[in-house]
């Protein structure tokens, strides 16, 4: 069974990063075994994870080689419980060169990282994919192997644009993988959670993805919550992990009063961020049991 969830837009700095490793930790604290794969240059998973680029991750480089040998990528095993992690960063342009070279000298292009992810992702129950933006050669390569796309969309004009070029992308590459289906389109960073506005960005966004019936727009949503997001990436800790930290942590008058001067301050906004996530995993969960129940119903 295919359960690999590639988070896309064409866009950066539309949450798709934050998604992933969020949807992924909440994944694997519910017991399923979880495999992480960075596929975008940045290498920017390492941050949610809380692991240093430069010095705790290979920056792409088990990733390149196994498509070029026809192996399998090495993991980072436990990076949380029930979760591994293939590390995405620089060497990730040497892999787009090299799948554009084959593909510019008639030898195949994304396929051959399709195939390498496809072999890894067989071993664990669900994976989520980090794509990178734009139209690059490697997001393609992730929608040959992936059963579904996730998209995270904010609803500024430059970000609607990144959403119009997703869709393309998509019809693209189901012609070339029939299996991939579009699992949703939720909001995210919105400034407001009243109702009047989520209503209104839902129709921005369903402007943009003509043609489609608005079930495809989640209910859930992302809040945009400065505080608790550069903790994320500050303490290198998921949302429901800073949501915890927080309830540990002593309040400062008494963290204060104890005379500890480096006291855990954790943002409030860290449990409504970590309340948003778990929503959002709750509703992709069920929208993917619903499917494979579908499936398994018309086959049987
Ligand atoms: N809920 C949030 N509210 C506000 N900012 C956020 C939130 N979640 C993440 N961010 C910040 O938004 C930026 C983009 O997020 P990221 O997940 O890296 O997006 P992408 O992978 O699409 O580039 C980052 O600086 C991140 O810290
Ligand atoms: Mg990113």
């Amino acid at each position: 069974m295919n359960r690999s969830v590639a988070v896309a837009n064409g866009k950066g700095g539309v949450g798709k990063t934050s998604t992933a490793c969020n949807l992924a930790g909440l994944t694997a604290a519910s017991g399923a075994r979880v495999l992480v794969i960075d596929s975008d240059p940045q290498g920017h998973v390492a941050l949610n994870f809380g692991y240093d680029i430069e010095r705790q991750t290979d920056q792409g480089a088990s990733m390149l080689k196994a498509v070029l040998t026809g192996g399998l990528p090495d993991v980072t095993k436990d990076v949380r419980p029930n979760l591994d992690v293939i590390w995405g960063g620089e060497q990730l342009e040497e892999l787009a060169i090299h799948l554009n070279v084959r593909r510019m000298s008639g030898r195949g292009g994304a396929g051959a990282y399709s195939e390498t992810i496809k072999a890894i992702a067989a071993q664990y129950d669900f994976v989520f994919v980090d794509c990178p933006p734009g139209g690059h050669i490697l997001q393609e390569g992730v929608f040959g192997a992936a059963r579904w796309v996730l998209v995270p969309a904010k609803t500024d004009k430059g970000s609607l644009a990144g959403l119009r070029d997703i869709a393309r992308r998509f019809d693209v590459a189901h012609e070339i993988n029939p299996d991939l289906e579009l699992l949703g389109v939720f909001l995210f960073g919105t400034q407001s959670s009243a109702r009047r506005v989520i209503r209104e960005a839902r129709a921005d966004i369903l402007k943009e993805l003509e043609g489609l019936d608005d079930s495809i727009v989640l209910t859930s949503f992302i809040r945009q919550v400065e505080a608790a997001a550069r903790d994320e990436r500050e303490m290198g800790l998921l949302a429901h992990e800073l949501e915890a930290a927080a309830e540990e942590a002593e309040p400062w008058y008494v963290q204060r009063q104890n005379g500890k001067s480096d006291a855990l301050v954790v943002a409030r906004s860290s449990s409504s961020l970590a309340g948003d996530y778990s929503e959002l995993a709750r509703e992709v969960h069920d929208r993917i049991a619903k499917a494979e129940a579908l499936l398994a119903g018309t086959s049987a």
